[in-house]
Parts: structure tokens; C-alpha cells; sequence
């Protein structure tokens, strides 16, 4: 029976941490950590993503504040917003919330951010960073830096002669989390919808890692003995087809099976979710550290 990760409870020492990095930052320079997330659209999910992120910026003591637009916002009302959020010396990490609504160009959107104020490490600055082994002169994103100090927590810094399969290729979580793995010297394949064999090229893996928005389609037919389980899914099954409450939340991995055969697996929700968030209040205490130091 494989050992549960409490992501609440390393999340919780990580967001204790900020505290006490913001308090010491406004002691000695006058600098308060801000934070501006931007959200468009009435998607509850997403609603409810920002909210906690709101919240947590609020708790660790930082200016925090939010931009809600209407469903119909136009490109140029957002591009505004970004623009005054650059320019604004008491904020010093920008997030929009994605997805954006389909008639928006996320990524002109994102890339108009300074790439100092990016903490969400979508930047192509940041990215390049990442992807070029600079791990500490940029931001790197949220979800992967925290699922990785997951991994950490089982082995170590140095992952030589481990081999990581991520399933998943997004900019927001697959490359970046790759590109973390690999730099830990871990062997690394990226696997995603296109790929064959998807099954047997899990089971060889030492840490999986699943992002895939697929609900618990990681079966313990998939997972190597011992293996370290990270699932990186939040998805959301409707009352009908279960029958309790409105929704309820599952990851990407069968838990019930896969943590029979797993070393160390996280749980959905309570893993990777909390780490989400607690690493974009580091980003955001670094970036207000960078710009007051
Ligand atoms: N949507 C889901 N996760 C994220 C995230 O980490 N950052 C942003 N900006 N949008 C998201």
C-alpha cells in the first residue's frame, strides 16, 4: 500500500514561510508582495481557482487584488488592464487566469506581461529560462515547481538513473514539469494523446506524473511497483453518474487502485492542488524581493 502525500500540510509549511519572507521584506525595505489576478468569464471552476488564490495572497499578507471582466470583454480592455498592472510599482506578480474565452489570443496576452511580474513562468523569458537549465533567475510555474518539490520529498535532489514519465504537453504544466525532471537528471519521457503504448511506457516509470484532464484514466495495470504517483488532474464528475452531492472531485489516476501498487502516490483533491497555489505566493514574494533588493 503505497504512503499518501499531504500536499495540504507541505503546502501549508510553504505558505508559513511566505509569511514570514513577507513580514521580513516590509520590515526591511517597505515593500508589501502584490499580487493582481485577472479573471474573464463566469467559468465556477475557474472562479473558484482565483478566489482560493485571492484569498491565500490576502492571508500571507500581501496587497492583493483581482480584475474581474465580463464574458465579453474585448482583447483590448484586458491588454489595458495588463499594461496598468505592468506599470504598477505596488504590484509585483501578474496571474490571468486561463483558459481565456475562445475569442481572445491568450498568448499575446501573456507574453505582454513583464516577464519579472510573470509568476504564473508562462513568459517566453521565463520559459527559456527554464528550458535552458537557469532554474534561479526566472519564475518557473506554479503547478510544476510544486509537484516537484513532491518528488523531492521521496528522492532527493539528484533523480540520476530514475526515468519520469509525464503524461501531458501543455506550457502550463507538461514541458515545464519535464523540463524540472530533466534538470534533476531524471530520464525523462513526455508522453500525450498521440502517443502509442501509453500503457506499457507508464509502467516503466520510476515517477509518473499524469496531466491529462482525463478523469482516473491511469489504471494500476500502468503503474511500475513502488512507483511515485503524482496526479496532476482536477476533474470534476457530475452528481448523475455518482449519485452524492453536485460534483465531486477526481484526479487523472485511479487512486483507489493505483496507491495498491504505488510507493508514494498524492491524493485529488489535497496533493498537488494546495501546492498550486502556495508556490504562487513564493513567486510572488520572490519577484518583490528581486524588485526591492
Ligand atoms: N488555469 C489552471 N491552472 C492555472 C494556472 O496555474 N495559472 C493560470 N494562469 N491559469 C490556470
Amino acid at each position: 500500500m503505497a504512503t499518501k502525500i499531504d500536499g495540504k500540510q507541505v503546502a501549508a509549511s510553504i505558505n508559513d514561510a511566505v509569511k514570514s519572507a513577507t513580514l521580513a521584506l516590509e520590515k526591511d525595505t517597505g515593500v508589501k508582495p502584490g499580487l493582481a489576478v485577472v479573471i474573464v468569464g463566469e467559468d465556477p471552476a475557474s472562479h473558484a481557482y482565483v478566489g482560493a488564490k485571492s484569498r491565500m495572497a490576502r492571508e500571507c499578507g500581501f496587497n492583493s487584488i483581482q480584475h474581474t471582466l465580463p464574458e465579453g470583454a474585448t482583447q483590448e480592455e484586458l491588454a489595458t488592464i495588463v499594461e496598468a498592472l505592468n506599470a504598477d510599482e505596488t504590484i509585483h506578480g501578474i496571474l490571468v487566469q486561463l483558459p481565456l474565452p475562445r475569442h481572445l489570443n491568450s498568448d499575446s496576452i501573456i507574453q505582454s506581461i513583464r516577464p519579472e511580474k510573470d509568476v504564473d513562468g508562462l513568459h517566453i523569458v521565463n520559459a527559456g529560462k527554464l528550458a535552458t537549465g537557469d532554474l534561479d533567475g526566472g519564475l518557473v510555474s506554479c503547478t510544476p515547481a510544486g509537484a516537484m518539490i513532491l518528488v523531492r520529498r521521496t528522492h532527493g535532489e539528484d533523480l540520476s538513473g530514475l526515468s519520469a514519465v509525464v503524461i501531458g504537453r501543455s506550457n502550463l504544466f507538461g514541458k515545464p514539469m519535464s523540463a524540472l525532471l530533466l534538470a534533476a537528471n531524471a530520464t525523462v519521457t513526455t508522453a500525450h494523446s498521440r502517443t502509442e503504448n501509453l500503457s506499457g511506457i507508464c509502467r516503466n516509470a520510476d515517477i509518473l506524473v499524469a496531466a491529462v484532464g482525463r478523469p482516473e484514466m491511469v489504471r494500476a495495470s500502468w503503474v511500475k511497483s513502488g512507483a511515485t504517483v503524482i496526479d496532476v488532474g482536477i476533474n470534476r464528475i457530475a452528481a448523475s453518474e455518482r449519485g452524492e452531492g453536485t460534483y465531486r472531485l477526481v484526479g487523472d489516476v485511479a487512486f483507489d487502485e493505483c496507491v495498491e501498487v504505488a510507493g508514494v502516490i498524492t491524493p485529488v483533491p489535497g496533493g498537488v492542488g494546495p501546492m498550486t497555489i502556495a508556490m504562487l505566493m513564493a513567486n510572488t514574494v520572490i519577484a518583490a524581493h528581486r524588485k526591492a533588493g
